[in-house]
């Protein structure tokens, strides 16, 4: 008697176990999807869809329009098998099916894995195409596993339809590779109803740094074949870069990585302004800024800072590069706080006018964003605020980025501490012609 509601209990488990496959728990490896994420790999019509099993598996989408009923559009695709460099040397298999031929703006419904497990239907809108759309973006940086006090709202209004599209600039789950990696699972968990929904477009941060940025590179799919380390796409009338601000930091890992990304990014630069006309906002991501005027002692606070002027002071110093190529936006994380800058260059305030500071700005705009909530709770700001410090919010929250047409973009600081409150509210409007100088 004794024993039989006993082994019914453990069998209970064991069906449990294998049916959710949630954990990746010992004993019950599963082929069930988790974790799943979209990425825009760049190509107008597609999709990438990311997701991780404890087995190996066949990776299959299957996708549709009709929100409910059968999913009668299929893709196919490949998984990876990632080793974490920690201790238990803990296997991930990593799948990826890009979705091709997506109707423009167009909701689409999917479900991802094989037929030894599915995941669960999500939706997502296919990106519109062409140069006049209006995208909407959720920006933010330095997002941990735990106090990520930004995720509550934006999963709400990822299921609004607030967004087309997610920025997170570097510093993920604090940190994926800790506990021999499982906190990256329990990150990419967490942001899944935001990130099943919406491309979730990342650069890496000082936080992925372990084991050569792996995690990092193994968990998120970027386009074009740098690991995403560095990669540029375009979105409506602008065309968006992201990049590595650590390798000017981690340099064990290669000194080459900052000439090799410099002389990319120059390039990058030089296409994007060939095509200006058509395209002409252009947008930089990076994590580690390059002014700040937070009260720690981070690159950001030196007068010659390393992403600002390079190595050594002189060396692939991003400023000039920037300004040379009249990059209008450059958002930024790391700082746990969000600050505005007036636009600048070599620590000269470029207004376009007194009254309209952003209106035909003669300088890059700087936005500070790295406040979305982590462990490490908020950074605190020096007392006195520098002459080129426009706003200074230490609260935490994320930035919308509304693209409207090729010369007007709305920014908003969004306050998680004040419920919800727009805490910074601006615009920069700048002509539709001779984009590329800043005079
Ligand atoms: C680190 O990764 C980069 C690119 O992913 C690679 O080029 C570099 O050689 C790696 N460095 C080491 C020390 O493995
Ligand atoms: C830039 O504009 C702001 C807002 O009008 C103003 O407070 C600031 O002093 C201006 N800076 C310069 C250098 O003109
Ligand atoms: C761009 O959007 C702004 C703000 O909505 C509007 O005032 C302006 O007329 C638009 N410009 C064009 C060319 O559509």
């Amino acid at each position: 008697m004794r024993s039989l509601p006993c082994r019914l209990e453990s069998c209970c488990c064991l069906l449990l176990l294998f049916s959710s496959g949630v954990q990746g728990a010992p004993g019950a490896p599963s082929a069930a999807p988790e974790q799943v994420h979209l990425s825009y790999p760049g190509e107008p019509g597609s999709m990438t869809v990311t997701w991780t099993t404890w087995v190996p598996a066949r990776s299959e989408v299957q996708f549709g329009l009709q929100l409910s009923g059968p999913l009668p559009l299929r893709a196919q695709g490949t998984f990876s098998t990632f080793v974490d460099g920690g201790v238990l040397r803990r296997k991930l298999y990593m799948h990826r099916v890009t979705l091709r031929g997506l109707l423009p703006g167009a909701e689409y419904v999917y479900r991802c894995g094989s037929a030894q497990g599915w995941s669960r239907r999500f939706r997502f809108r296919a990106l519109k195409n062409g140069v006049h759309w209006s995208p909407r973006l959720a920006v933010f940086g330095d997002l941990g596993a735990d106090n990520p006090k930004a995720l509550p709202r934006l999963r709400r209004e990822t299921q609004q339809g607030m967004y087309d599209a997610v920025l997170h600039v570097g510093d993920f789950a604090y940190d994926m590779d800790q506990d021999n990696a499982r906190v990256g699972d329990r990150f990419m968990r967490l942001i899944e109803p935001v990130a099943a929904s919406l491309p979730y477009m990342t650069c890496p941060g000082n936080h992925e740094e372990r084991y050569n940025f792996s995690n990092y590179k193994a968990r998120f799919s970027m386009p074009g074949d740098n690991e995403g380390l560095w990669y540029s796409w375009d979105l409506g009338p602008a065309h968006i870069i992201s990049f590595s601000t650590e390798v000017y930091f981690f340099l064990h890992y290669g000194r080459h990585l900052v000439e090799r990304q410099f002389r990319w990014l120059e390039s990058d630069l030089q296409k994007a302004n060939k095509n200006r006309v058509a395209r002409p906002w252009i947008i930089t991501m990076g994590h580690r800024p390059m002014y700040c005027s937070n009260a720690d002692l981070d690159d950001c606070k030196r007068h010659e800072s390393k992403v600002r002027k390079g190595l050594r002071g002189k060396l692939y110093g991003l400023e000039d590069l920037f300004y040379k190529y009249g990059v209008d936006l450059q958002l930024w994380a790391h700082e746990h706080s969000y600050e505005r800058l007036w636009p600048i260059y070599n620590y000269q305030v470029f207004n376009g006018s007194l009254e309209l500071p952003y209106t035909n700005p003669r300088g890059p705009v700087h936005i500070i964003t790295g406040s979305a909530g982590c462990e490490e709770l908020l950074t605190p700001f020096a007392v006195f605020p520098r002459p080129w410090s426009a706003v200074r919010v230490k609260e935490y929250g994320y930035t919308r980025l509304h693209i409207l047409n090729g010369s007007h973009m709305h920014i908003q600081q969004v306050s998680d501490d004040q419920d919800g409150k727009i805490v910074d509210d601006f615009w920069v409007v700048r002509p539709l012609l001779g984009r590329r100088m800043y005079l």
